[in-house]
């Protein structure tokens, strides 16, 4: 580490770390600036097990940890390209997460802040998320910036958040709705399973709803009428699984009458083998598109509801689901519709689990009434994960 001293005056520049979950990452930020942001992720670690694994998590987040530092603070040396690199403070995801996965973070910005002699700033993991398409547009550079945002609404969708957040101010925070049971991205991912697709399977769902029909099964919108902004997902996961398996028993049945027909030695007419998989395929396609669009109605309605409620200046969407284009399409309409400013985050490390979110929130963090930066040696050392916190209520 060369070229870093600590500058407890003041915190432009920020180093950041989230490992929150299954990325180990390590950024460095100057206000919405990036200048670094190392993602190491650990999908394919986790991919042989059918998901995360918390304590393969904490174990690579060890062992990966050092190297993710070392390489950010040379990227953002390489970004400010002769310019002295002063890290003024230290960000660190202190919640909600995995445990265990947290504490590796957290032990590694309690040494980093101390060894710099800078400010160590816990942040909410989902705050980042919240903020993080601010990162790097031209009209958030200053928090006079920022707040000509508000009132914003936040659209939190990750594979393990939906929200549904009014934001007033930077730190005041309030839950209009969220998730009563599976989250977006968790419902994606299941009926990736349920069609065998892999993991994570987000992007292999959306991907074929590209070639599916959309209109081709009826997938039920939960709590449409419920009346208040609160959402679920299990109904419909389960609904895709039943039709898949009651497509899967018409496709037994169709064994038994070719089965039935080579018995007989009457070859049936056929319309070819390429067409009949081209057939199954087809038919997985048209299930992911109708799961796709019952599955972003179901949050757009409590978005357009919410967008009716409250006079909102703006949207800001963040978390992975956030990627999916068929809910940035259907929120850019409404945007534009009701004239209410859409962010969107603006690169793919801003939308997965990332630390320059991590490092903005912490810049933010000093604007707020009562900021949480820990100053003394003993508050930093004190600091401990959360692993169930709560942006609002
Ligand atoms: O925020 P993220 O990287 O991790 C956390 O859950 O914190 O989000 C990952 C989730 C996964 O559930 C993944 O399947 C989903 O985001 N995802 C998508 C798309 N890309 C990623 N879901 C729908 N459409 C996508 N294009
Ligand atoms: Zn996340």
């Amino acid at each position: 580490m060369t070229n870093i001293s600590g500058n407890l005056t003041k915190f432009n520049t920020i180093l950041a770390i989230d490992t929150s979950c299954d990325d180990t990452s390590v950024a460095v930020v100057r206000r919405n600036e990036v200048l670094a942001n190392v993602i190491s992720s650990q999908v394919e670690e986790h991919k042989e097990w059918g998901g995360v694994v918390p304590g393969l998590a904490k174990k690579l987040h060890e062992e990966r940890i050092d190297g993710v530092v070392e390489m950010a603070l040379k990227e953002a040396e390489k970004k400010l390209a002769g310019e002295n690199l002063i890290i003024d403070a230290v960000a660190v995801t202190k919640g909600p997460g995995l445990a265990i996965a947290l504490e590796v973070g957290i032990r590694k910005a309690q040494e980093l802040a101390i060894d710099l002699n800078v400010p160590l700033i816990p942040v909410d993991h989902m705050e980042g998320h919240l903020f993080s398409s601010l990162i790097g547009t031209e009209s958030s550079g200053t928090i006079g910036d920022i707040d000509r945002k508000f009132p914003a609404l936040g659209v939190l969708v990750s594979g393990g958040h939906t929200e549904l957040i009014k934001v007033d101010v930077v730190g005041e925070y309030k839950l209009l709705g969220e998730t009563l049971d599976d989250a977006i991205g968790e419902a994606f991912d299941k009926v990736a399973k349920t069609l065998g697709l892999g993991y994570p399977g987000g992007p292999i769902v959306a991907k074929l709803a590209e070639k599916g029909d959309s209109s081709a099964f009826n997938f039920p919108i939960s709590m449409k009428n419920s009346g208040d902004l609160n959402l679920s997902y299990s109904g419909l996961k389960t609904a895709v699984l039943y039709k898949v398996r009651e497509l899967a028993g018409q496709s037994r049945v169709q064994e038994r009458k070719n089965t039935a027909s080579w018995e007989k030695g009457i070859k049936p007419k056929l319309e070819g083998e390429s067409e009949a998989e081209g057939l199954v395929n087809q038919t997985i396609a048209d299930i992911c598109a109708s799961f796709q669009i019952a599955a972003i109605e179901t949050l757009m309605g409590k978005i357009r509801k919410a967008v009716q409620l409250y006079e909102f200046r703006s949207i800001l969407l963040g978390g992975g689901v956030a990627q999916n284009i068929l809910l940035q399409e259907k929120l850019r309409e409404l945007a534009a519709n009701e004239n209410i400013e859409l962010f969107i985050p603006g690169e793919k490390g801003l939308f997965m689990d990332n630390a320059a979110m991590i490092g903005f929130a912490g810049w933010l963090e000093q604007f707020i009434k009562v900021p949480r930066i820990l100053k003394e040696k003993g508050e930093i050392e004190a600091l401990d994960r959360d692993p169930g916190m709560r942006i609002a209520k």
